[in-house]
């Protein structure tokens, strides 16, 4: 952490981050907000395999998203001086890899519709410019032949942000394929506790010294992505065999802790979902663990892939009409597989909080905006940073979750009865 501590762009991360939401506490989440390891897992499901970010050239497998945007911007030797083009609408974890570079991050305005603002970009262009990092909010893929020749045009490096779209294609290409560099997010797709991709179709990924975690980190991520299983109540069998070894294991890491205040090497660190925060340079060469990789090679990709896209359109018929609200993406084009579903909600704080309370896995992208950024720089990702609420439509919900969770939304968005005053009965 030190590099990024030194660096003259930096702004903390906001403490409240690392225990969820500024507006805790809440109850745990009562259905899994990502993809957590069962059975279903690896049944295959008739159909073709839809396009993904693995058929986009060549590919690392790294610890997280973050660490592979870091890893794009250090390859292509970005560094002090320059500056990356970076989206008002953004998370954390997407500016500091910049800040490491210590490269300066330019923020410019997207539309509504999530879709970059290339006249705002191209305004904020300047003789440092290096690159730009172009996301596929929620899986809807942007215009990518209308960025490829922007950056072309001025010689710019096109990172192609696909941590909320793994899978896909975009006028005939796999998602990832139009960069010079792709990153992406495995555990956000996957049953898996780490995992993040580094593609590229124009460049060779050599030189990157990505290694193996040790034994440790191997363990944990195997342990981790069991227990996450466990806690939803998935993989029954296994739970039942591994529960007297697993309490064991809970006793001897509570005694560890408290003989050993500084914590566990930093390669084990929470993901952002779990708890953790940010980009750590110290993990930056840590290769996605053996068991990730195993399962990313193992799960079944159509079912991901149909379910997601089941799961969304159920989301959308459910939600049909529900006051104060409308879904971001009203229809799910044939190329698109959501990472959520995102719901454009009028009056965002009564119902957040009541869904948090709720224990309904609620994302809200963008909640944390980069103190550094200059507020008044896209008033569409200010507004859309608190109204756009994420609701998880991974392929490991059950029927049962996806009811559920549409029920508490329905009634999270019902219009509150107001106290009116009552009028006085006039005195005889
Ligand atoms: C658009 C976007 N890019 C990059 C990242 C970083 O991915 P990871 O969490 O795997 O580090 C995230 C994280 O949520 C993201 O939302």
């Amino acid at each position: 952490m030190k590099l990024i501590a030194e660096s003259p762009y930096m702004e903390p991360a906001p403490a409240s981050a690392a225990r969820g939401n500024a507006l805790g506490p809440f109850p745990p989440e009562r259905i899994p907000k990502n993809p957590v390891l069962s059975g279903a897992s690896f049944g295959a499901r008739p159909g073709a395999a839809a396009p993904c970010v693995l058929d986009a050239g060549e590919v690392r497998y790294v610890n997280r998203g973050c660490m592979a945007i870091g890893l794009a911007l250090a390859h292509a030797g970005v560094g002090a001086g320059d500056e990356v083009l970076l989206p008002a609408y953004h998370c954390i974890s997407m500016v500091e890899p910049v800040i490491w570079r210590r490269a300066r991050p330019v923020f410019f305005r997207i539309r509504e519709d999530t879709s970059i603002d290339l006249d705002d970009l191209g305004a904020r262009i300047s003789a440092r410019s290096r690159a730009l990092l172009a996301p596929h909010y929620f899986g809807f893929p942007q215009d990518m032949p209308a960025l490829r020749a922007f950056c072309d045009a001025r010689g710019l490096l096109l990172i192609e942000d696909c941590a909320h779209a793994f899978f896909g294609a975009v006028a005939g290409k796999p998602v990832g394929a139009w960069g010079d560099y792709a990153v992406a997010s495995v555990w956000k797709f996957f049953p898996v506790f780490d995992g993040g991709v580094l593609a590229s179709s124009r460049r060779k990924l050599e030189g990157l010294g990505l290694r193996g975690g040790g034994a440790w980190f191997q363990a944990k991520a195997l342990v981790n992505t069991l227990e996450m299983a466990f806690e939803y109540r998935r993989l029954g069998f296994a739970r039942a065999l591994l529960a007297a070894p697993l309490r064991l294991k809970d006793h001897a890491l509570r005694g560890a802790r408290r003989g050993a205040a500084a914590g566990a090497p930093p390669e084990v660190a929470l993901s952002c979902a779990l708890g953790g925060w940010g980009f750590d340079p110290q993990r930056l060469a840590t290769r996605m663990s053996l068991s990730a990789r195993a399962i990313t090679r193992f799960a079944s990709r159509t079912r991901i892939v149909q379910a997601r896209r089941d799961n969304y359109e159920r989301l959308l018929e459910g939600l049909r009409g529900a006051p104060g609200c409308r879904p971001l993406f009203p229809s799910l084009p044939a190329q698109v597989v959501p990472q959520v579903f995102p719901l454009l909600v009028d009056a965002p704080e009564p119902a957040f909080s009541a869904l948090k309370r709720a224990g309904v896995p609620i994302i809200r992208f963008g909640e944390y905006l980069w103190e550094g950024m200059d507020r008044s720089t896209c008033p569409v990702a200010e507004d859309l940073s608190r109204r756009v609420f994420q609701f998880p439509c991974h392929q490991e919900l059950l029927s049962a979750e996806l009811d559920w969770m549409i029920e508490r939304v329905r009634e999270a968005l019902l219009p509150r009865v107001q106290s009116v005053p009552r009028p006085r009965v006039p005195a005889n």
